[in-house]
């Protein structure tokens, strides 16, 4: 099948859009082919989006974002009694739209950085759901959490020693810091070796031998309100039963707690749910996955004998990732006989380092030939000055020419949050797409923007 007919396949397998699965679809919710034979994606033709805000360009599609925003909340609701918040992992793709994007639809904000709490605070995500994860947060950023009323993450000692003299510094009258403790769970996933973290072979958490001291140490700074455990073992992940593993780990935990008198109330189980970037991928739902990760709470609460807990997620790439496509222009073709064609688009590892760095997979078409068969086998490359920077290998496309509008899909997780200024190409405009209206949410940077952070000294001889 080709990707072009596959897309529409796929949509079409879920005439009622409202039921489709966000993250099992490769193309956002709202694709369509027009009159013209071109792609639309909110009801943007995505070759008029290319001339008129030039390419690349990342189109982003409301409708998807908020699908899936709604599918965690709604499902989490449906299947866990008990109270439950879903952040939105930021990480994925931080911007003052896509924050505010997912704080309106009822998510918290995870952040990971004091850059990514600036964005979300900025975009008018409420502080009290902003939760401050990260391996090495520096005194100050800890200090701006907690001034914030962000709940934090612990993440290691030199942390909970920080964090216990600023609450000691606190006056009597301000909220106690709401500290979270992150361990590695010592669960293993079927993913890429980059992007697994649940095993004790792990820069993040606390190894859970750790857990006496941690509990004593808890127990010693009541200043600090402990509000519970969290755990995350890695991203894409298809499986369920980790998911289920966690659950049952987290609860022992939980329970250990309370025996010691620690009163925990939230349990935070991580994000991971993947995304279909290819026909070969096959993720479970969102609905799907907060089905099983309530039940396995609620089972692995029961077998321990605990009262339910908040229960807390924080995905990110399965919300952001479908929803966004990329849009570039194809430049040079260069047919190699008998070896290989290929063809160059005006970007690159620059705006979707995914490819390069864990061999990730996409799916493309032509938005401006949607319609014609695939009949050519190419393999497209960014413009960067690095032979490695292949964005698809071995693709079908019919007989792409320069001008061509290269449309790759699913890139709105980890793509323009990764992305870079290699060779000094400007970071690309990204723009909001509902019922036919665009709207720029990332101006494209200019050269200017190029050269803000540089000073030529002066006097060089
Ligand atoms: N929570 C924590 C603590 C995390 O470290 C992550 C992702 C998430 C939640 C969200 O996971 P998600 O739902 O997006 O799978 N750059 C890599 C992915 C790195 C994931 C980092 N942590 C990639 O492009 O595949």
């Amino acid at each position: 099948m080709t990707p072009a007919t596959l897309a529409t396949q796929s949509l079409s397998a879920f005439p009622d859009l409202s039921q489709a699965p966000t993250n099992q679809q490769l193309l956002p919710l709202t694709a369509e082919t027009n009159a013209q034979g071109h792609l639309e994606v909110g009801g943007c033709d995505l070759v008029e989006l290319v001339a008129q805000f030039g390419s690349p360009l990342y189109v982003l599609d409301e409708e998807t974002f908020r699908r899936a925003c709604r599918d965690y909340v709604q499902g989490l609701h449906d299947h866990y009694p008990g109270e439950s918040l879903v952040l939105y992992a930021s990480k994925a793709w931080n911007c003052l739209a896509t924050c505010a994007l997912a704080s309106r639809a009822g998510l918290g904000i995870d952040v990971a950085s004091g850059g990514e709490l600036y964005t979300a605070l900025m975009a008018g995500a409420n502080p009290e759901t902003i939760y401050f994860h990260g391996n090495n947060k520096s005194l100050q950023e800890l200090a701006q959490a907690l001034e914030m009323g962000c709940t934090v993450v612990a993440d290691n000692w030199l942390e909970l020693t920080r964090l216990a003299e600023l609450a000691a510094h606190q006056s009597p009258d301000q909220p106690k810091p709401r500290v979270m403790l992150r361990l590695t769970p010592g669960i293993e996933c079927h993913t890429h070796d980059y992007i697994r973290t649940g095993q004790l072979d792990s820069k993040f958490g606390f190894d859970p031998q750790a857990l006496p001291d941690l509990f004593t140490f808890a127990l010693e700074h009541p200043q600090i309100d402990w509000v519970g455990v969290h755990a995350h073992i890695g991203s894409q992940i298809f499986e369920l039963q980790p998911h289920q593993d966690l659950a049952n780990t987290l609860a022992a935990w939980f329970s250990k707690a309370a025996r010691l008198g620690l009163n925990f109330q939230e349990f935070n189980v991580g994000g991971g749910l993947g995304m279909r970037y290819v026909e070969a991928d096959n993720p479970p739902s969102i609905r799907q996955w907060t089905k099983w990760v309530a039940n396995s709470v609620i089972q692995a609460c029961r077998s321990e004998n605990i009262p339910l807990p908040k229960l807390i997620c924080e995905p990110g790439r399965s919300i952001a990732g479908p929803s966004t496509v990329t849009a570039y222009t194809i430049g040079t073709r260069k047919d190699i006989p008998g070896i290989r064609t290929y063809i160059a688009v005006d970007g690159g590892m620059s705006d979707n380092p995914r490819p390069i760095t864990y061999q990730a997979q996409y799916t493309a078409v032509l938005g401006n030939r949607i319609l014609e068969t695939p009949d050519t086998t190419v393999t497209v490359a960014g413009k960067h000055c690095e032979s490695g920077d292949i964005l698809l290998k071995d693709i079908q496309l019919p007989n792409p020419q320069p001008g061509d509008t290269l449309v790759v899909f699913g890139t709105g997780a980890y793509n323009y949050s990764m992305a870079s200024n290699y060779n000094r190409l400007t970071r690309p405009a990204a723009v909001l797409v509902k019922e036919g209206n665009a709207t720029v949410i990332l101006k494209r940077e200019t050269y200017a923007d190029l050269l803000r952070q540089d000073v030529l000294p002066s006097g060089l001889a």
